[in-house]
C-alpha cells in the first residue's frame, strides 16, 4: 500500500477497504496532506467551480435535555443561560436573512422538549408559505420517524443530525447512557428514506478518536452517501467534562474534509464556524481543501453567546450582516464566490412539493 496510490483509488472510486483508510490516517506527511488537499480542491472546482453556499443558522433554543459529555450547552451545565426565541422572532431571523441574500434557513437547536412536534410543524409551514424559493433545513436532533415525516410533509428539506462518530464504543465515551449509538443511526436511515437531503459529520480529533474509529466514520459515509457533511474540530468548553481534553487541529480537520470531498465529488461540505474558532484562517482553508458551504449565524446578537457549544466561538458579537460581509470579502480575497442560491445537492431528485 501507498498513500498516492490510495488517494488515487478514493478519487476514481469514493469508497477505501478499512486497511485503506487506516493506512491513509497513520501515514501522513505534509507533502501527502498537500497533494491531498490538491486533489480535494480539484474535485470540487469540477462540480462546484469557484461557488460557495451559504446557510443561515437560526439557533432557537439552547434548552437541551441530552447530556453530550463534549457539550457546552448539555444539560448539566447549569452556569448555561438559557433561552428560546419565539415563533415571531424565528421569522423576523429569516425576513433578515432574505434580505441578506440567504435562500437556506438552518434551524438549530438542543433537544428541547418545549417546542413540540405540533409547534416545529407550525414554524416550519410558517416559514414554507413565506418562503417558497428557500430550502428549510432542521437540525433539532432525535424525534421519532412520524414526526420526522411530518416535518417533512410541512415543508422541511433537509435534516442534520452529526452521527458523532461510527464507533459504538467511541460513541459511549462521549455520550451517556441515555443516548444510545443504533437509535442514531436508525435516525439517519429514517430521514433518509422519507426524502430529506441528509447531513450527518463528527468532531475531528474528539476524545478517544483514534484512525480506526475515523476509519469507520469514513465507511459509514461512503455507504449511507449522506447530501452533506458537517465536521468541525473539537473544541473544549470549560464547563463540560471534556474540558482539559485536546482541541483538534486545522491539518486534522482540513484533512478530513479534503478526503469527504473525495468520497462525495457532489457534496455539500461547510467550512465550520469551530474551524473558524480555533485559526483566524480555518474557514478559508476549509474552502481550499473541498468544501463549499459556510454558515454564518442569523440569530439574533442578544443570544449569540447563549448558545456556546464550545469556548470562544467566533461570530457572538457580530450581526448577520456584518458576518455576511465579512465572509463574503474572505471568500473573495482566496477567490471563491458566495451566491445567492438554495443550494441543494447536484445529485438531488426528491419530489418537489408545491
Ligand atoms: N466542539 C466542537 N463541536 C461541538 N459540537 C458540540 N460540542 C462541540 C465541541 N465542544 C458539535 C457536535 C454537534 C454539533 C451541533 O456541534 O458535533 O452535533
Ligand atoms: Fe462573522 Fe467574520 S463571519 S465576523
Amino acid at each position: 500500500m501507498n498513500t498516492p496510490a490510495i488517494m488515487e483509488k478514493l478519487k476514481r472510486e469514493h469508497r477505501l477497504t478499512k486497511e485503506e483508510w487506516i493506512f491513509l490516517f497513520d501515514n501522513r506527511t505534509r507533502q501527502s496532506d498537500e497533494k491531498l488537499f490538491r486533489m480535494a480542491d480539484e474535485v470540487r472546482r469540477e462540480h462546484f467551480g469557484n461557488k460557495v453556499y451559504k446557510r443561515g443558522l437560526i439557533e432557537f433554543t439552547n434548552y437541551c435535555r441530552n447530556d453530550c459529555y463534549y457539550c457546552g450547552i448539555r444539560k448539566s451545565n447549569l452556569k448555561v443561560s438559557r433561552y428560546r426565541l419565539s415563533e415571531e422572532e424565528i421569522l423576523s431571523c429569516c425576513e433578515e436573512g432574505y434580505r441578506l441574500g440567504f435562500r437556506t434557513f438552518v434551524l438549530q437547536g438542543g433537544e428541547d422538549g418545549a417546542f413540540a412536534k405540533e409547534d416545529m410543524i407550525r414554524i416550519v409551514s410558517a416559514i414554507r408559505s413565506r418562503y417558497p424559493d428557500c430550502a428549510i433545513t432542521l437540525s433539532i436532533g432525535e424525534w421519532d420517524k412520524a414526526a420526522y415525516q411530518e416535518f417533512f410533509d410541512a415543508g422541511a428539506d433537509r435534516y442534520l443530525l452529526r452521527h458523532e462518530t461510527a464507533n459504538k464504543e467511541h460513541y459511549e465515551s462521549l455520550h451517556p447512557k441515555q443516548m444510545n449509538y443504533e437509535r442514531r443511526i436508525e435516525c439517519l436511515q429514517a430521514l433518509k428514506e422519507i426524502g430529506y437531503q441528509v447531513g450527518c459529520g463528527f468532531m475531528v480529533d474528539s476524545p478517544n478518536q483514534t484512525s480506526e474509529t475515523l476509519a469507520e466514520d469514513m465507511m459509514f459515509i461512503q455507504d449511507f452517501r449522506p447530501a452533506m457533511v458537517g465536521i468541525g474540530p473539537f473544541v473544549p468548553h470549560h464547563d463540560t467534562p471534556f474540558k482539559d481534553k485536546q482541541s483538534g487541529t486545522v491539518t486534522d480537520t482540513l484533512f478530513c474534509i479534503a478526503l469527504l470531498r473525495l468520497i462525495l465529488p457532489f457534496g455539500l461540505i461547510p467550512a465550520t464556524t469551530a474551524l473558524g474558532t480555533i485559526s483566524e484562517t480555518g474557514r478559508e482553508q476549509g474552502i481550499r481543501c473541498g468544501a463549499n458551504v459556510v454558515m454564518p449565524n442569523l440569530s439574533p446578537t442578544i443570544v449569540r453567546k447563549k448558545y456556546e457549544l464550545y469556548d470562544h466561538k467566533i461570530c457572538t458579537g457580530e450581526e448577520a450582516a456584518e458576518c455576511v460581509n465579512c465572509l463574503n470579502a474572505r471568500m473573495e480575497a482566496i477567490g471563491y464566490e458566495i451566491v445567492v442560491d438554495r443550494g441543494d445537492s447536484p445529485l438531488w431528485q426528491g419530489e418537489k412539493k408545491a
